[in-house]
């Protein structure tokens, strides 16, 4: 039997999206092939720490604990860190512990902050460890919803109404800020921090006291934050993987039952209220499905991604399309469009996540062809 690749499953996370990642961890952990692979989790508190694999599969839910080797997990629990040196690739073991496991791939399964932004692909690529996902550019370009849409909009793809400004100049001048919002922009808005996702910190604000409050909010999670004018839309998904040649999965839809559900916030998404519900494939003609599918792909390459996104869309009631935003790593949880849409695709997540892995290598041996002197 040939041996099994060791992947370094990286969740939790500096982020206000810790709790999804642990959902999205949990359901990989799960679906993953363990006959293939052995799985060494490794998570990341709300604080930036690293916590060893017997400490970090405490986080998961018992039943997923129960499918983790007790050998691989190992009953050292001194804290681990990756280094940025090739020669060290993999975990390194800190204070008295006993030094170095060998990583073959990460499979970051983090979302948002520190995790989905570049800062961790980064360090990985720093290490020399092959890891599923977009690279540092990709994730950093779609993680800040400010740079996402410039790129988009250099590749010729229709967007909304936005500008943005940095919580200096709010914090300078309020009224001044207001102004400009309600010049340019107008009501209802949308605000959001630039660089998050879940819904985490987006409001929508009809007027301009909610405009203030809803840019409070915002600004305790970014120095930058992104206005939009108000799409009223259906919201439509697509799931791409791949390296130079992505594929396109059937895309998916949000159907709100509820009039409560005033839009996809952070409870909507993750609390199953039966508000809303995630059709696959999405209600509208085959010739619309084609369109997002070549809209999808041309958003990922728009950001150079790489691995695996998921491209979500506003379809207007008039028929048009826009697209609101890239997610590079998009949740992987039980209730997650991404698994289900390839789901309907016809693809299990389990062969995604095989194909994952595979795009992670090919990525890396792509990379390694690079001379690195001259
Ligand atoms: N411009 C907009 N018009 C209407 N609804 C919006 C707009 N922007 C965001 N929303 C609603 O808020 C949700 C979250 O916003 P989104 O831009 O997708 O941020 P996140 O990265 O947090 O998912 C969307 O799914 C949608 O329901
Ligand atoms: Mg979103």
């Amino acid at each position: 039997m040939p041996k099994k690749l060791r992947i370094g499953v990286i969740f939790g996370g500096r982020s206000g999206e810790h709790e999804v990642s642990v959902r999205s961890a949990g359901s990989v952990i799960e679906a993953i092939d363990k006959s293939k692979y052995e799985v060494v989790p490794v998570a990341i508190t709300k604080e930036g720490k690293w916590l060893a694999p017997a400490a970090a599969a405490e986080l998961l839910p018992a039943a997923t604990q129960r499918k983790l080797s007790a050998q691989t997990l190992g009953a050292d629990r001194h804290d681990v860190a990756i280094v940025g040196d090739p020669s060290r690739s993999g975990l390194t073991t800190l204070g008295d512990g006993s030094g170095q496991r060998g990583l073959d791939v990460v499979f970051p399964v983090l979302h948002g902050t520190y995790g989905e932004d570049g800062t961790l692909q980064g360090l990985l690529e720093m290490a020399s460890i092959p890891f599923v996902g977009c690279a540092t550019l990709a994730s950093a370009c779609g993680m800040d919803k400010v740079t996402m849409k410039a790129l988009f909009k250099e590749a010729g793809l229709p967007i909304c109404r936005h500008t943005f400004f940095l919580r200096s100049e709010w914090e300078d001048d309020r009224q001044k800020v207001l102004r400009r919002l309600k010049r340019e922009i107008g009501f209802p808005c949308f605000v959001k921090p630039a660089n998050l996702g879940s819904s985490v910190g987006v409001s929508k604000a009809p007027d301009s006291a909610s405009l203030a409050r809803a840019i409070d909010l915002a600004a305790r999670y970014d120095r930058k934050i992104i206005i939009e004018e108000m799409v009223d839309a259906r919201e439509i998904e697509c799931a791409v993987i791949g390296n130079d040649k992505p594929r396109a999965s059937l895309p998916g839809e949000y159907v709100i039952h509820e009039e409560s559900a005033r839009f996809l916030d952070y409870t909507e998404k993750y609390a199953s209220t039966g508000n809303v519900e995630f059709i696959v494939p999405a209600r509208i003609s085959k010739s619309l499905i084609k369109r997002i599918q070549k809209m999808a792909a041309i958003a990922y390459k728009s950001i150079d991604a790489s691995g695996l996104s998921r491209v979500d869309f506003f379809l207007q009631h008039n028929g048009e399309l826009l697209v609101n935003e890239i997610n590079t790593l998009p949740g992987l949880t039980d209730v997650s469009g991404f698994p289900k849409m390839w789901e309907a695709t016809g693809i299990p997540f389990a062969q995604i996540i095989d194909e994952l892995i595979e795009l992670a290598i090919e990525r890396h041996r792509e990379r390694a062809r690079n001379e690195t002197s001259i």
